[in-house]
């Protein structure tokens, strides 16, 4: 009991519901037209701004064949879809589906497996690699072992050199920070994640609240993505409006795995999609170029 309550406080999740639930959306409906949702992100062609977030072990976690009907609602649903922590053969099987994919490497403390992972990745056609920042270390503060694998801090200068040889885009997952975004963009990083990763750690700034510093800082020279807590149309809209470029969705999609599928993971996609679209008609915007961040007010009552 003691130890529950003591996990409870801090929980990033809930503060980042909290900031999304505090922000409110201003209306401009004169002379405003049906907007539309389509975008090109990492060179592909996407219905929508909203893709599927990068989630491991989801064989393991729901049941066998799981991520690639992620892949294959995702491609459904005309969205990009993330991987996290997979073999090969799992890379591949989301490939078949004819998803566009991008895959999220650990950084291995082992750089000879990050870097086989990425020739990979490039052979097989993703359309963008990246590395989660974030996940360096276990919650003692000590380097952390994922499936037996040691993990360590990505160096910007280790950045440039992926850059190097990847070939694709490159994204850094897992900034919360404009010290850690500008470092992305030194190393020459194309896309940016502002993520807690799920609560990897406590009292995280929620990831909205750090994105117009960070969007001011970096804006323009990489891609800005947001995940964490956007669940629906209307988080993916005050996102996009207050600079993101395009947003995941995580642990929404495990429940509409779960419940239906690869149809599930559509049908939740289409909608989110819907919401957007709806949102942008109700406040002016006609396409994703369009978004004014004056349209977002703080609760202050
Ligand atoms: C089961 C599970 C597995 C995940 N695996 C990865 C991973 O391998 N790599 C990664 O960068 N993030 C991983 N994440 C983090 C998600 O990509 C995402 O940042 C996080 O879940 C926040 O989004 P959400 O609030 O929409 O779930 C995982 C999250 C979950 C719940």
């Amino acid at each position: 009991m003691a130890e529950e309550m003591r996990r409870r406080s801090g929980n990033s999740n809930q503060i980042t519901r909290d900031y999304l639930d505090s922000l409110l959306i201003e209306t401009r409906y004169m002379n405003a037209k049906v907007p539309t949702t389509e975008c090109k992100i990492f060179g592909r062609k996407a219905s929508s701004p909203i893709m599927t977030a990068a989630l491991s072990h989801l064989d393991k976690h729901l049941y066998e064949g799981a991520l690639t009907d992620l892949a294959a609602g995702a491609k459904a649903a005309g969205a990009i879809m993330w991987m996290g922590m997979e073999g090969e053969e799992a890379v591949e099987a989301c490939l078949d589906t004819g998803a566009d994919c991008v895959e999220i490497i650990k950084p291995y403390a082992d750089r000879a497996v990050l870097f086989s992972k990425i020739h990979h990745a490039k052979k097989r056609g993703v359309a963008a690699i990246g590395i989660d920042i974030d996940h360096p270390f276990a919650k003692d503060g000590t380097p952390d072992v994922v499936d037996g694998l040691v993990m360590k801090p990505l160096k910007t200068k280790e950045l440039a050199e992926i850059k190097k040889i990847a070939g694709l885009p490159v994204i850094i997952k897992g900034v919360l920070s404009v010290r850690d975004a500008k470092e992305a963009v030194k190393g020459g990083a194309d896309a940016i994640v502002l993520s807690h990763h799920n609560n990897r750690i406590e009292y995280a700034i929620p990831p909205l609240m750090a994105l117009p510093e960070i969007a001011r800082a970096v804006k323009g020279k990489v891609k800005i993505i947001v995940d964490c807590e956007i669940a629906t149309g209307m988080d993916a809209f005050k996102a996009l409006a207050l600079g993101a470029d395009a947003v995941c969705i995580g642990r929404p999609l495990m429940k509409a795995l779960a419940e239906n599928k690869a149809d599930g993971v559509r049908d939740y996609l289409v909608k989110a999609t819907e919401e957007l679209r709806y949102a942008m008609a109700c406040t002016g915007c006609v396409d994703l170029t369009q978004m004014d961040p004056e349209v977002i007010k703080e609760r202050r009552f």
